[in-house]
């Protein structure tokens, strides 16, 4: 009996934790979650996010003007929310549900009001009205979207992907920023 009470307890002290893991980091999900859908997660690092709204500025500084910044695939939102501290109007797309909570709860935590995520394919955008879209996404993925962009895009957005070219578009700066390639497309 009291070997059963200590194997419980050991049980119980793993599952607790396991449980705080999946809610507060969401990754075990987020595996599963990629395993079935096959869309890789991974986030910009969070010392290169800055870096590289930086290196946007310095090509064309559209900060603090409420223009409308999209991030293709938000992940766990935080491109958005270093968008929003820049004065942009910024919304987060992103098909896995585990990341949409993430962020979701990130930017409650954080205490940005403003920060909008949607579980949404982003195939199935408008994308007509937008001033900035940044992407960081795989190639395969990224050449079926630039035809989105040459048909909807208004003239003048910007597209900003991270790591991998677009094949079509007017490029208007490459720079390697911190860990990643930074390309600059404009409509
Ligand atoms: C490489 S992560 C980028 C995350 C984030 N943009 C960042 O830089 O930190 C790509 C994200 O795109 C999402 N994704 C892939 N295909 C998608 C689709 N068709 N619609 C919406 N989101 C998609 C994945 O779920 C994943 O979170």
């Amino acid at each position: 009996m009291h070997i059963f009470l200590i194997v419980a307890f050991i049980i119980f002290i793993f599952l607790l934790f396991l449980i705080s893991y999946i809610l507060v980091f969401g990754f075990g999900i987020t595996v599963i979650y990629e395993l079935v859908t096959k869309m890789p997660y991974a986030p910009v690092r969070d010392e290169d996010v800055k870096i590289i709204f930086n290196r946007l500025k310095s090509i064309k500084n559209l900060e603090g003007q409420r223009k409308t910044f999209v991030d293709l695939g938000s992940g766990d939102g935080r491109i958005i929310f270093e968008a929003i501290r820049r004065g942009f109007d910024a919304i987060g797309y992103d098909l896995n549900f585990v990341l949409n909570i993430i962020a979701f709860w990130k930017a409650k935590f954080k205490g940005i009001k403003n920060a909008k995520f949607y579980r949404k394919d982003f195939f199935r955008l408008d994308l007509s009205n937008i001033d900035i879209v940044f992407v960081y996404l795989y190639p395969n993925v990224l050449a079926k979207l630039e035809d989105k962009f040459l048909k909807e895009l208004k003239a003048g957005t910007l597209v900003v992907s991270v790591d991998y070219p677009l094949q079509k578009m007017k490029q208007i700066d490459f720079s390697k920023e911190g860990k990643y390639k930074l390309f600059i497309y404009e409509k």
